[in-house]
């Protein structure tokens, strides 16, 4: 089907104009290198303008006093890898942010390169280049029964289990004890004009999913996502909002994508324990052309 755009009072066809923004979309590689050469394989070799990395970027399986150092080291390969990415594709542009894995503490060592290879968009908004479009993460997940407390807030007043406040913060290359404040909740932490300004035009990238939906079914079966971040969809209608942090959602429910109001919520369901790495390509101006991929 040929598409007319007018420009300027003269009608182009999509033929004569390339209006076009073709993102990639996956989470929680945890530090699986084999899925970063895959995904940025995929992005060096096909027409991407855009790559987006919904958080747990890094590795988590290593002993508590080693986590930040194992993290940090993989960091320094992975901009390694970066950096040879943008050398053969430096009009492409990266969002990533943190995941509720990703030790808050590497900050600073992320800041190095914030701007240059990447943008790291967690509370942070950015026009999507060339395109009417803006994007805006958000790492912080509900309460969960892991130690790593840096990314975790109770998800709405009340209701959560007073044992899950209390875990280990990353401070420098350390974990120490921590305990979350229990009176800042996602909910009013999304309360903010910044976060929901212009929404029909952003997309959100939210690590949690949003929750009693098909993108947040945990292994058990129970729904383990967000009250708040699906109010906040149903409430602003983002444009289109992207997930991770529940693994193996897409393959329980069967479904990587889920209507909330008007609105639409997506998640990649990448597994990084998998040999084959999961990713979700869309036109940005056309995204309801989307397709899962799994190699
Ligand atoms: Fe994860």
């Amino acid at each position: 089907m040929e598409r007319f755009i007018k420009v300027s009072g003269v009608w182009f066809t999509d033929s004569t104009m390339v209006m076009g923004n073709i993102a990639v979309f996956t989470s929680d590689l945890h530090g699986n290198d084999d899925q970063y050469q895959k995904l940025l394989r995929y992005a060096s070799t096909q027409a991407i303008d855009t790559v987006i990395l919904g958080g747990d970027l890094l590795p988590k399986n290593g002993p508590p006093n080693a986590y930040v150092q194992m993290q940090r080291d993989f960091l320094e390969h992975l901009i390694d890898e970066l950096k040879e990415f943008k050398l053969k594709k430096p009009k492409t542009v990266v969002y990533l942010m943190p995941g509720n894995d990703d030790a808050a503490s590497l900050q600073g060592d992320w800041d190095k390169y914030d701007g240059e290879l990447y943008n790291n968009i967690h509370r942070k908004r950015f026009p999507l280049s060339g395109t009417p479009y803006d994007i805006i993460g958000y790492s912080f997940v509900p309460l969960t029964k892991y130690l790593l407390k840096d990314w975790e807030m109770p998800d709405v007043a009340g209701g959560f289990n007073e044992s899950s406040l209390k875990g280990v913060r990353s401070e420098g290359l350390r974990l120490v004890s921590a305990v979350v404040n229990p009176k800042i909740t996602i909910e009013s932490d999304l309360d903010s004009k910044y976060m929901y300004f212009n929404s029909r035009k952003t997309i959100h990238v939210f690590h949690a999913p949003p929750v009693d939906t098909d993108l947040d079914v945990a292994k058990d079966g129970s729904h383990i996502g967000s009250k708040a971040i699906r109010d906040f969809i149903h409430s602003h209608t983002p444009y289109f909002s992207l997930h991770g942090h529940v693994h193996g959602t897409v393959a329980r429910s069967g479904k990587f994508m889920t209507p909330v109001s008007d609105s639409c919520a997506i998640a990649a369901g990448n597994d990084d324990c998998s040999d084959k790495l999961a990713i979700i390509t869309l036109d940005l101006y056309d995204p309801g052309l989307m397709r899962r991929k799994v190699f």
